[in-house]
């Protein structure tokens, strides 16, 4: 079977996973933490070599403030408690987004962890935080045209590979497969570029549902896809 070397998720649901069972949000979104674990736990089992997890965009800041505050609180918690398990299993853990807006602490938790953790190679595990494509593009614009005044840019020879090594994901391979839990059929803001050819997977499942056998089921969709990138078989 064709595999994936880089999933990335949109983990969506929680909230109404929650309200359904007539739980708070923040009771949906620790249910979430569990299905992470899970899904990691899958792309260790099936040696993907990339795993990357939306777990705040930029645009999560304007929900009520108990709820932005629960689920940084959550982040800190599961590094904390994740730690020994992600030594253990060689989990090499990086973040994209703007991780210089998120809590000292947290920051703090997160700077530790990559640091412990960058020499590992079972999986890069990359959580998204304060992410959002349209700011990742300003972001690489401010350094590209700072670094074009310093005169290292030669601008007739710019050219798509040039701008991708400015993007937070530059030491990452495009997402293969794009999963998106409580079937919603949008990208929200989330790797608009770097999903130009990926394949994308949308279940009804809400994320704190979303098992190792709906995993397992992504990646059998995957595997049946046909991509061709433009050409007229199919390229893998
Ligand atoms: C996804 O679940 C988690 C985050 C965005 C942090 P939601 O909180 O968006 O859940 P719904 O979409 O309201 O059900
Ligand atoms: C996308 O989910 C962001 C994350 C999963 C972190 P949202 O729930 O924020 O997206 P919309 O608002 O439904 O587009
Ligand atoms: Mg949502």
């Amino acid at each position: 079977m064709e595999l994936p070397k880089h999933i990335a998720i949109i983990m969506d649901g929680n909230g109404r996973w929650a309200t359904e069972r007539g739980l708070s949000r923040i009771e949906g979104h620790q249910h979430g933490v569990k299905a992470v674990k899970r899904a990691l736990e899958s792309a260790l089992d099936n040696e993907i070599p990339y795993l990357t997890i939306y777990a705040f965009s930029s645009e999560n800041w304007s929900r009520p403030e108990a709820e932005v505050n629960g689920l940084m609180k959550l982040l800190n918690q599961f590094l904390k408690s994740e730690e020994r398990n992600l030594i253990k299993n060689k989990v090499r853990l990086r973040t994209i987004g703007r991780i210089e807006a998120l809590p000292k602490d947290t920051q703090n938790v997160l700077q530790s962890m990559v640091q412990k953790t960058e020499d590992f190679d079972a999986i890069t595990l990359t959580i998204a935080l304060n992410y959002s494509s349209k700011n990742e593009i300003v972001d690489a614009f401010k350094v590209l045209i700072e670094e074009h005044k310093e005169g290292k840019i030669d601008v007739a020879s710019l050219n798509y590979e040039t701008i991708e090594k400015y993007l937070y994901t530059r030491d990452l391979p495009n997402p293969d497969l794009i999963i998106r839990t409580s079937g919603e059929f949008r990208l929200s803001n989330f790797l608009l570029l770097q999903s130009a050819y990926s394949e994308i997977y949308v279940t009804p499942v809400y994320w704190p549902d979303f098992t190792e056998a709906d995993f397992k089921g992504a990646l059998e969709h995957y595997s049946k896809r046909n991509r061709r990138f433009g050409n007229v078989q199919q390229i893998i």
